[in-house]
């Protein structure tokens, strides 16, 4: 989407819909938009616009604005507010706008809203309305493809570079989103490692694929263990961003990026099994994450690696008590094929630790569990390092997206042995499952390096319609990502 800037104040911008945020009945425009904030409340005072969360209306404005129409859109109560109810707000607004097709929006310049800074507004506006625009309609054959809408901020603007980061990061979420909510058929581990080539040249990062031939021979037993049932090949992907920072040690995004999880021989059950397209969201998020640092020309160097495969059953799929050999060379005993995320994040792990890395936060749909704790609410983080920790949740926060923390006690730790090899797949006991999950990828990461887990299972994507998204991926982590790497000094 494109986004302008413009002196020209809200009420004389002559566009399809000018946008107002509301926070119950509170209009939150900035001092000096008095003509507009009455009009915008005399509106709402007479409908059923409460300004809740989710909440959107839409007024003709008959000449009293320049716009033809005013829509207004609700962050709830001051109470309940975090970052990303107004990111959603703007993505509301625009799908309202343009199921009425209307093509551009305008919004003030600045916000009038406790917590939240000028350039927070822009880049969690700026970047909602540009998820308000997306439709995935690849395969949508009676749809007319609609117009790439517009928005403009109206008003003074001191500072511009949060305005072009949002549209940057938009651009980001929307490119991805495509691959993201690509069928297993279609976002083959094979087409996403195209897809991300050609994404790093046209960004300026470096990209290396491994291979079937390359994995077996630097002895990633876990990954190819996911993949040997499958026909489709594993490809390991790796993206660098060098940034300016020379000296700094990099940071490793992992993502974990199974293309379909069937559960294998551990077969899952057929309700609901096409969501598992999703099961590669993890390594979306770093995707579009890296695209995201690429365009902000982030300082610290970043690596991105996603592991991908597809976990199907077949004669050749791995079946459960098999022992295999995991990069690195410890030993895991199979005992069920669906806990396969872990297997593919090993690998993926060992690969980041090489690089001497300054943190490693890897990303995965990784356990059911994690929805029974949180829901769709917050993704859980786990880790062994409490700083990293925190500064993933302080990003989070600030980039819209909610982190919720959970242990890994030695209990976790020590119900993943195994009787047979050097660790099971699976936890000895029941409960549990996000840390026993976390406590197995924590045995794989070397001591002294600072290490999170974000378990994405509950947030990826989502399965039915809300105001500000369709159902499918939300692209979640990708912006915390962002924001966490941009906030690295070093
Ligand atoms: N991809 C799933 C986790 C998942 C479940 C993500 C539901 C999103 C929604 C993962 O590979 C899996 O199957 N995990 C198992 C682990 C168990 C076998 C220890 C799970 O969570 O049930
Ligand atoms: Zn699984
Ligand atoms: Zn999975």
């Amino acid at each position: 989407m494109k986004i302008t800037i413009s002196p020209t104040p809200l009420t004389e911008q002559k566009k399809d819909a000018a946008v107002v945020f509301f926070q119950g009945t509170e209009a939150l425009l900035p001092v000096g938009n008095t003509k507009l904030k009455k009009l915008a409340t005399e509106y709402v005072k007479h409908s059923a616009f409460k300004g809740q969360a989710g909440q959107t209306a839409t007024f003709p404005t008959a000449g009293k604005i320049a716009a033809k129409q005013l829509i207004v859109a609700g962050i709830g109560e001051a109470k309940d507010f975090h970052n990303g109810l107004l990111e959603q707000a703007a993505a509301t607004a625009v799908r309202a706008g343009r199921a009425a097709g209307l093509k551009s929006f305008a919004l003030a310049s600045s916000i009038k809203l406790k917590g939240v800074s000028e350039t927070d507004y822009h880049l969690l506006a700026g970047r909602g309305a540009c998820w308000g625009s997306y439709d995935y309609s690849k395969y949508k054959t009676t749809e007319k493809k609609k117009a790439t809408p517009t928005l403009v901020f109206a008003g003074a603007v001191k500072d511009r570079s949060a305005i072009k980061t949002a549209e940057a990061q938009g651009a980001a979420l929307l490119s991805t989103a495509d691959v993201a909510n690509g069928p297993g058929s279609d976002s083959t581990p094979e087409n996403i490692a195209k897809w991300a080539k050609k994404m790093a040249k046209e960004n300026g990062l470096s990209c290396q694929v491994l291979g079937d031939a390359e994995l077996a021979k630097k002895g990633c037993g876990g990954i190819l263990a996911v993949s040997q049932g499958s026909a489709k090949g594993a490809k390991m992907i790796i993206l660098k961003h060098a940034g300016t920072n020379k000296k700094a040690k990099p940071i490793v995004l992992v993502g974990k990026t199974v293309t379909f999880d069937s559960g294998g021989i551990s077969l899952k059950p057929g309700r609901g099994m096409g969501w598992m397209r999703y099961d590669k969201c993890g390594g979306m998020a770093v995707l579009a994450a890296m695209q995201m640092i690429a365009r902000m020309k982030v300082k610290t160097p970043v690596v991105g690696i996603l592991g991908a495969a597809e976990n199907m059953p077949g004669s050749d799929a791995i079946r459960p008590g098999d022992i295999i050999t995991a990069y690195k060379g410890k030993t895991i005993e199979v005992l069920n094929t669906d806990a396969e995320g872990r297997l593919v994040l090993v690998d993926a792990i060992g690969m980041a630790a090489d690089l001497k890395p300054a943190a490693i936060v890897d990303m995965a749909t990784l356990t059911g569990a994690v929805i029974g704790a949180l829901g769709a609410a917050a993704s859980a983080v786990l880790g062994n390092d409490a700083q990293l920790a925190g500064n993933l949740i302080d990003s989070a926060s600030t980039a819209g997206e909610r982190l919720w923390q959970l242990p890994i006690y030695k209990e976790y730790t020590d119900d993943m042995k195994s009787d047979f090899a050097d660790i099971s797949n699976i936890s000895k006991s029941n409960g549990a499952g996000t840390a026993t999950a976390a406590a197995f990828l924590q045995e794989f990461v070397p001591e002294g390096i600072p290490w999170a887990h974000i378990d994405i299972a509950g947030t990826a994507w989502l399965e039915s319609a809300k105001p500000h998204q369709a159902p499918g991926a939300t692209l979640f982590g990708a912006r915390l990502l962002a924001q966490w790497a941009d906030s690295i000094k070093g």
